[in-house]
């Protein structure tokens, strides 16, 4: 084995604010991070996982009024319940940063003296609008409402005007080596897309950033001039510097800065993408590697957020599930950089069938049969047939494919791929029909051989998923006698043939219990389900068999000129080649679809569309008024026929 030591893994989730407690999005991010946190632990690497709250600014200020508390009261509050909640959803984050502590103000304070003294900051004063919710300045450009007043594009609240002395930070000075940087770093920023929404944006120039605030009490003193608090997010970002141990924890730091990701959701990119590295290139520190702006949870297409009121509170779903269905459901339901629609009924659809059925099902067959047939004890089996070591080559795929996606921040993609291959252990079992071998005692060598592929296989899955689902991959473990948690064993090291002959399974108690709509649904969403329900059409075979399916593979595509979502799409059907108009320029770019197969319907009327006859039309999901195409996973030849 190799003794090169591994590059450390470091990942932060965005600071909270503690206006207000956390719901669902807040927990999203840390999901995200935990299970890349404890992936990365399980590929040998020293890892540091950051997060914490941002407990100063004006946000917090008028927040903690409104409720008649002082400032560090709410924070002390909600502090206690953002930990409340990491630990039931057993997130296992290394330190957990507050800005009110004094060792994160005096390595502020120590960055502030350093930018003044090289010319970086300077006096000045501000004129201009201000957000409070988002605690952002508005660009001068936004122009006044009718009341003479301005709107904050970003959440639409109301921004207030502000005027007063300051100090800024000369923000203007980095544009050209932000663009550099990010030309020799097309990584930084991910997903690509957002790379480009930040470098269009920096292009447009950069003004000097106000830094202080002189009508802010609750924030860290200006050093020598403590009539002024410094802005919360230049407070708030240097958080992972601090966090990391700058100026008190020089191992640490040194070790584990700078970071290998910045997760964070896609409200905040600006800040993250352009202002942290301008102060970082400031005070002389590396850059971090990345930074990944993820999607929004939506309720009825809107933003979740504590600002609008149409959070849901995990406290519901944790005390019915735990947490496991909740971290799946979450980093499985959509790829990282899309945002997605939340409802009870999706997540426990989605739990219900992934995890009761196709898991669950399996792990508890198999082990009812280790106990009825074989006594409880894995068994080692006559020698591996053809299906047999199918299922074991395609494990160690697997296993691979699962490292790959995980190191390109694709977890819902590995999830994925861990589902097909559960999917193939269940069609495994079924083919081999165990439960009839067991009736013929001269064929217990092939009854072991099966039952031990299905439980190793099993093992597999458990040991993949615990970055995912910690709880119940250590469950499945435990089941299967395993003395170790699987945190234990390093990935390089995880065989298919790890599973021991002679071990003895524990018996099965149901690891994701079935849970009825009904007994779990609030009140609130009831009626959009039953609207939903009753509107089901149904249609004769003879007339579904009218409509002409073909495989159609793309040979060109452009986007139509004077349109943001459509494309000219050239698509072989086999027989010729067709022209049609397809409105998914949002998430497909013309290049990536050139070569793909993807099911088209070839007698639907033709439709002019932009002056252009479409003649065919593709079929695709509609997920948050983005088109996603159902592709081919095989080699299928165009004009093949759907049915
Ligand atoms: O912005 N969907 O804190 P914040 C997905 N203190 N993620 C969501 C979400 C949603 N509906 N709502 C919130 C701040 N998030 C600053 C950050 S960092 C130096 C300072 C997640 O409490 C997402 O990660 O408003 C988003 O970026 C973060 O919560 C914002 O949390
Ligand atoms: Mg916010």
């Amino acid at each position: 084995m190799s003794k090169t030591p591994k590059p450390p893994f470091s990942v932060t989730t965005p600071i909270y604010y503690v206006n207000d407690v956390p719901h669902i999005g807040h927990a999203y991010t840390t999901i995200i991070a935990d299970a890349l946190a404890r992936f990365n632990r399980l590929q040998g690497k020293d890892v540091f996982f950051l997060t914490g709250t941002d407990e100063h600014g004006q946000k917090i200020e008028k927040a903690a009024s409104e409720k008649g508390l002082q400032p560090r009261e709410l924070a002390d509050q909600v502090v206690g319940r953002i930990k409340d909640l990491w630990r039931e959803l057993n997130i296992s984050h290394d330190f957990f940063i507050r800005t009110t502590e004094s060792f994160h103000e005096r390595g502020v304070q120590k960055i502030f003296l350093k930018l003044k003294e090289k010319g970086d900051i300077y006096k000045g004063a501000y004129q201009g609008w201000y957000c409070v919710s988002d605690e952002n300045f508005l660009a001068e450009e936004v122009p006044l409402e009718p009341e003479g007043d301005k709107i904050c594009p970003d959440c639409g609240k109301r921004a207030i005007l502000v005027s007063e002395e300051c100090y800024f930070f000369r923000m203007s000075r980095y544009q050209k080596p932000l663009l550099d940087f990010y030309a020799q770093n097309p990584d930084f920023v991910r997903p690509a897309s957002r790379m480009n929404e930040v470098v269009s944006f920096v292009r447009q120039g950069l003004k000097d950033l106000s830094i202080t605030r002189t009508t802010v009490k609750w924030g860290i003193a200006v050093p020598d001039d403590p009539k002024h608090t410094i802005y919360v997010w230049f407070d708030a970002l240097h958080n992972y510097l601090t966090g990391a141990g700058y100026d008190w924890d020089l191992a640490t730091f040194e070790k584990f800065w700078p970071a290998t990701v910045h997760l964070i959701g896609k409200d905040i990119l600006r800040f993250h993408a352009i202002f942290w590295p301008a102060f970082l290139m400031a005070a002389g520190f590396p850059l971090p590697r990345t930074v990944f702006g993820h999607g929004w949870w939506l309720r009825d297409e809107a933003k979740m957020s504590k600002s609008r009121g149409n959070v849901l509170d995990p406290h519901i779903i944790l005390k019915t599930f735990g947490p496991d269905p909740l971290r799946y459901f979450l980093l499985r339901e959509i790829p990282v950089g899309l945002d997605g629609n939340f409802s009870h009924e999706g997540f426990l659809h989605r739990v219900n069938s992934d995890l009761a059925n196709d898991l669950g099902n399996l792990v508890h067959r198999t082990l009812t049969m280790i106990q009825g047939y074989l006594g409880g004890l894995i068994e080692e089996g006559g020698a591996e047939q053809e299906n047999d070591r199918k299922i074991r080559e395609e494990f160690e795929e697997l296993k691979k494919k699962v490292a790959e996606h995980f190191e390109n921040y694709a977890v819902s993609r590995a999830l994925e791929e861990i589902w097909v291959y559960i999917n193939a252990a269940n069609k495994y079992l079924a083919e081999n029909e165990p439960w009839k071998i067991a009736q013929d005692i001269s064929q217990r060598k092939r009854l072991s051989r099966i039952l031990y592929q299905t439980a190793a296989a099993i093992r597999g899955v458990g040991y993949l998923l615990s970055p995912v689902m910690p709880g119940s991959s250590l469950k499945i473990w435990q089941s299967l006698g395993e003395k170790e948690p699987p945190e234990k064993m390093p990935y390089a090291e995880f065989e298919f043939e790890g599973l021991k002959a002679g071990s003895k399974i524990q018996r099965a108690k149901p690891l994701f219990p079935r849970v009825l709509l009904e007994d779990f649904l609030k009140e609130e969403e009831r009626p959009a389900l039953e609207k939903k329900e009753t509107k089901m059409e149904v249609i004769s075979f003879d007339e579904f068999k009218r409509m002409d399916l073909r495989v159609g593979e793309i040979l060109k595509a452009e986007k139509v000129p004077g349109t943001d979502k459509l494309l000219k799409i050239e698509v072989d059907v086999g027989t010729e080649k067709r022209t049609m108009v397809a409105g998914v320029a949002d998430t497909y770019s013309p290049e990536e679809l050139i070569g793909k197969k993807l099911v088209v319907i070839v007698n639907l009327k033709p439709a002019v569309i932009r002056g252009i006859e479409s003649q065919a039309m593709l079929l695709a999901a509609e997920i948050d008024g983005k088109a996603i195409i159902p592709f081919f996973d095989r080699d299928v030849p165009a004009g093949a026929k759907v049915k």
